[in-house]
């Protein structure tokens, strides 16, 4: 994308059915990505739509979703768009620090994100697994939605806030954090700073969750010999340029923004991939053949064990093309741009649909059939569960190895059916984070 010259440029063509006042916010909210799949079938790679005032150009096929991903946060902000996040994560954190402090904290987040730990999460993920289905006996129901939910905030609080931490995480915590989530409403994207309970709640969860990891940071201070392998020394460690640490109310943040980032797109993604391995039984079977002669013995599951398990990856892969976690990714417009001949004026939102993506009949035919077998797209910019460019996921290994951990432990002792008619299972679309819908009922039997 290039800086717009003003010259014989055309606008993006506008989507249908704008009401007064709310514009598509109705239809938007109904179903959304049903909603972003109507504005590219009908306006194309560029589609202008109305989000209550906001005027916002969705920007679809592999060529637009590459110059979103790539063009500079100078140009096209992700911390304009997200400012709902402020109040949650703290004030002078990520999105609302300034541009070269955002960086290093992004960097650190990355840091703790990356290899040095990742034996020590591989080992804790395991652990975690094991203690969650040592209770299960030899069969029985549950709702997986709601199972992965309460799994994932465990691996997350001990990856991020270690062991003891972890150990006597409370009732008080997981209200706390429940807290924080409903501060991320819908409304909060139209302003955060409104007067409602929710919003009061949310900042009074902020300021406790502070004080918690304060006393858990002094500590560590005062044990500062010890090592703990986990994502609170990595922010406890980093510096800024000048040399100094991050303070209490940053690395709060640098925390709960990891866990929300982490949290419920692994959730979603762990719930769908059983899920579809109960509803497509013969390419499941695949799976726990590979499974089965990867993993003869008993030996806990280590980083190294899962690194490769090819017909699992890809079946992952297939989960997240169907059912990306972050169905919608956006940017606030900085000033004027030339995409292509159209300007894409300042002051507007772009947005990129992963969902809508992954259904492009060009590259994925026949999108709504789940096959693991099916071919990848020759271009990197049609299949982006994990976004792409500067800001691609930064927990992308995490996930994966999260994923592979977890089915490689339950499919070595179970088998998994559906209870309800297969077509209930869907796409829960009302919350930031796609997810099944509820009930997500399955029946396990060991194997
Ligand atoms: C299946 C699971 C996951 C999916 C599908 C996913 C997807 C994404 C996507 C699409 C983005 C880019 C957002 C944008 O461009 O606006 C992103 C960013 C990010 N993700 Fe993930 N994510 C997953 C799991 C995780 C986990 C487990 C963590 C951490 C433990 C994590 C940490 C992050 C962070 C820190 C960023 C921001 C990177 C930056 O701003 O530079 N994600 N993720």
């Amino acid at each position: 994308m290039t800086e717009a010259a003003h010259v014989d440029l055309k606008l993006p063509p506008k989507v249908s059915g704008e009401k007064p006042d709310i514009g598509h916010m109705e239809e938007f909210g109904v179903n959304f990505a049903k909603f972003l799949l109507r504005c590219n079938q009908e306006c194309g790679e560029l589609a202008e739509f109305n989000m209550g005032g906001q005027q916002t150009v969705l920007m679809s096929g592999p060529d637009a979703q590459e110059a979103f991903f790539k063009t500079l946060d100078s140009k096209l902000s992700r911390a304009a768009s997200y400012q709902a996040t402020v109040p949650v994560f703290g004030r002078g954190v990520i999105f609302d620090a300034p541009p070269e402090k955002m960086k290093t904290q992004l960097k650190i987040q990355v840091d703790a994100l990356r290899y040095q730990n990742m034996k020590n999460y591989a080992a804790v993920i395991a652990e975690e697994v094991d203690q969650w289905i040592a209770e299960w006996g030899d069969e029985g129901e549950l709702d997986f939605a709601d199972e992965f939910i309460r799994l994932t905030l465990h691996t997350a609080c001990h990856c991020l806030l270690g062991k003891d931490f972890r150990l006597r995480m409370t009732d008080e915590f997981k209200r706390l954090y429940h807290d924080l989530e409903k501060g991320l409403q819908a409304i909060a994207f139209v302003d955060p700073y409104m007067q409602q309970p929710i919003f009061e709640a949310r900042d009074n969860a902020r300021a406790r969750l502070q004080e918690l990891i304060s006393d858990i940071i002094a500590e560590r201070r005062a044990n500062s010999d010890k090592v703990y392998g986990d994502a609170l020394e990595t922010f406890m460690s980093g510096t800024y340029k000048d040399g100094s640490f991050l303070t209490d109310n940053e690395v709060t943040g640098l925390v709960i923004a990891t866990m929300f980032a982490g949290h419920h797109t692994s959730s979603g993604t762990a719930a769908w991939t059983l899920i579809e391995i109960a509803r497509n039984p013969q390419q499941a079977a695949e799976v726990v053949a590979e499974v089965d002669a990867l993993f003869t013995d008993d030996q806990p599951l280590s980083f190294e064990s899962l690194r490769e398990i090819p017909k699992l990856e890809r079946f992952i892969e297939e989960v997240l093309r169907i059912h990306p976690p972050l169905v919608l990714l956006m940017r606030r417009v900085m000033e004027d741009i030339d995409y292509n001949g159209t300007l894409i004026a300042e002051g507007k939102t772009v947005a990129a649909s992963t969902y809508g993506s992954h259904r492009n009949p060009d590259f994925f035919p026949d999108p709504e059939k789940f096959d693991f077998h099916r071919e990848k797209p020759d271009t990197l910019w049609a299949f982006i569960p994990f976004g792409g460019g500067p800001h691609k996921c930064a927990g992308n290994a995490f996930a994966l190895m999260q994923l592979k951990s977890i089915f490689a432990a339950l499919l070595r002792r179970y088998t998994f059916e559906l209870v309800d008619p297969s077509d209930s299972y869907q796409d829960d679309l009302s919350a930031m984070v796609l997810k099944p819908s509820s009930p997500s009922r399955l029946r396990y039997r060991r194997r």
